[in-house]
């Protein structure tokens, strides 16, 4: 194995067709097909180094050593990379989110990217974006879809995300998030995802029915029929945290900010904007929106009781390797 540092970043992406369940635990590969939308604000800048004499993987998470859970799961991913490398060299990983706060926002998607493009490189594999979205979906499915940028999709069973190329209409589109708690999320979506798989009685219609979301929102972006694109971005949430609200015990990710957050969100349209909501496993609220009114959406967001922090996001680029 060729020694070096790799450096590289990451942005992290948001679904507008959700993700939510696995067809293969082990293998980790997503039940139902999904959408997403990569964005320029958010984004991770990740260091490896295989270095010689060191006893285990060590990783720096904001300059700090990172918890022990955290670690493993960056382990895992670089046992993968040492096997097709036939490597036993342990690394050094530095992980830096440069994200406008640490206020609670996921930041998987672009960790994993930037870690398994980071980590490839710096083993010396071949780094087309096809095998780094593998590796990286093996961790964690929506990271898949940050190794590209702007619109990407996955399909169900997939290996690898897929850039997606949508009309010209959505290039006006973009990203406002509402975040409406402080801290870490409760339950992270692994368990939450097979807790619903095991025990909710909607999830096998939520399985059987996102595929035909999926569909019409391909069809939506490629038309630039972007009022029937917002509706079905909010269907696709509602309907994921629906098959979580049936769960026993009941996963409820949404805080009191959230409901006034998609509240506002209605409003904004009676008031005649382009605005439609959608929440992943945590409480924010992110809302889909035009260029020309973002400004005006970030200011009635910033406005509700328990949003404490509003975040504009223009669509981002695929992940890249850097100078280190
Ligand atoms: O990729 P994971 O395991 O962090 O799961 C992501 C699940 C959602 O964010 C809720 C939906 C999605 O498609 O990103």
């Amino acid at each position: 194995m060729q020694l070096k540092t790799s450096v590289a970043i990451a942005h992290s992406n948001i679904a507008l067709c959700k993700y939510w369940g696995k067809l293969d635990t082990q293998r980790n590969l997503p039940a139902v097909p999904s959408l997403s939308l990569t964005l320029e604000a958010l984004r991770t800048t990740t260091q490896v180094t295989f270095t010689p004499g060191l006893e285990q993987d060590e990783l720096r998470l904001n300059g700090e050593l990172a918890p022990p859970e955290a670690t493993a799961r960056v382990h895992e991913l670089l046992e993968r990379v040492r096997r097709e490398a036939s490597s036993t060299l342990y690394a050094r990983v530095s992980s830096v989110n440069e994200f406008p706060t640490a206020a609670g926002l996921a930041s998987s998607a672009s960790g994993f990217a930037a870690l398994a493009l980071a980590a490839r490189h710096a083993a010396g594999l071949d780094c087309a974006l096809d095998r780094v979205s593998a590796l990286a979906r093996a961790s964690s499915v929506s990271a898949a879809r940050s190794l590209f940028g702007g619109f990407v999709t996955l399909e169900a069973g997939a290996e690898h995300a897929v850039p997606f190329t949508p009309g010209p209409a959505a290039n006006e589109l973009c990203m406002v998030v509402a975040l409406t708690q402080r801290g870490s999320k409760a339950i992270g979506s692994t368990r939450g995802m097979l807790h619903t798989q095991e025990t909710s009685p909607y999830y096998e219609s939520w399985r059987a029915t996102a595929p035909r979301l999926y569909a019409a929102q391909r069809e939506q972006l490629a038309q630039g029929d972007l009022e029937a694109l917002g509706a079905s971005v909010e269907q696709s949430a509602l309907m994921m945290h629906a098959s979580m609200l049936a769960a026993r015990p009941a996963l409820i990710y949404f805080a009191p900010a959230t409901l006034a957050a998609m509240q506002c969100v209605y409003e904004l349209r009676r008031a005649g904007a382009f605005a439609y909501f959608t929440m992943d496993a945590g409480p924010h609220v992110k809302v889909l929106t035009l260029d020309a009114q973002r400004a005006a959406v970030a200011a009635a967001l910033s406005a509700v009781p328990g949003v404490h922090q509003v975040i504009v996001s223009r669509p981002g680029p695929g992940a890249r390797l850097v100078q280190s």
